[in-house]
């Protein structure tokens, strides 16, 4: 199986971000992200953010070095920099998942839930766990 670069990361939006700057930031990433085959997801909860990324390494890697850079967030605490020979994103909807609502994050956890033999499906469900049980977009 081909390899894909997976990159995941919690990190803490800056205060001055208001809803229009986060909604601006969703739709650069989601156009964005579907223009250059990256899949994954990027949700949004109480001046956190939390984003799954998977696609080609080298652009990826490029990527990253710029999302790290980016004023609008900071305290980037790293969960996965690795390769991996089992996506996860890749049959999850056609393009990048931004998670907005309960009901988005319910179906995301439904779709992890489906194959168990994943590890790293299992890994993400328990970290979005939390966000499913504050509930707050
Ligand atoms: C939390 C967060 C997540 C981001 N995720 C992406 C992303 O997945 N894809 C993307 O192209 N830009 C993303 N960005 C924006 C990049 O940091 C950067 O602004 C964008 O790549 C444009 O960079 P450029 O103007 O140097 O090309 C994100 C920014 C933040 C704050």
């Amino acid at each position: 199986m081909k390899s894909i670069y997976t990159i995941c990361y919690v990190s803490k939006a800056s205060s001055e971000l208001t809803k229009n700057d986060i909604e601006r930031l969703f739709n650069y990433t989601a156009s964005t992200n579907s223009k250059f085959d990256v899949s994954g997801m990027l949700l949004h909860s109480l001046g956190n953010f939390f984003q799954v990324l998977e696609g080609e390494e080298k652009h990826l890697l490029g990527l990253y070095e710029k999302i790290k850079e980016d004023v609008r967030h900071g305290d980037i605490y790293e969960v996965y920099n690795k390769r991996t020979n089992q996506p996860v994103f890749n049959n999850y909807n056609s393009k990048f998942d931004i998670v907005k609502t309960s009901e988005d994050l319910d179906m995301l956890i439904t779709y992890l839930n489906q194959d168990r033999s994943n590890s790293t499906n299992h890994k993400l469900k328990r970290l979005l766990q939390p966000f499913a049980m504050l509930g707050e977009f």
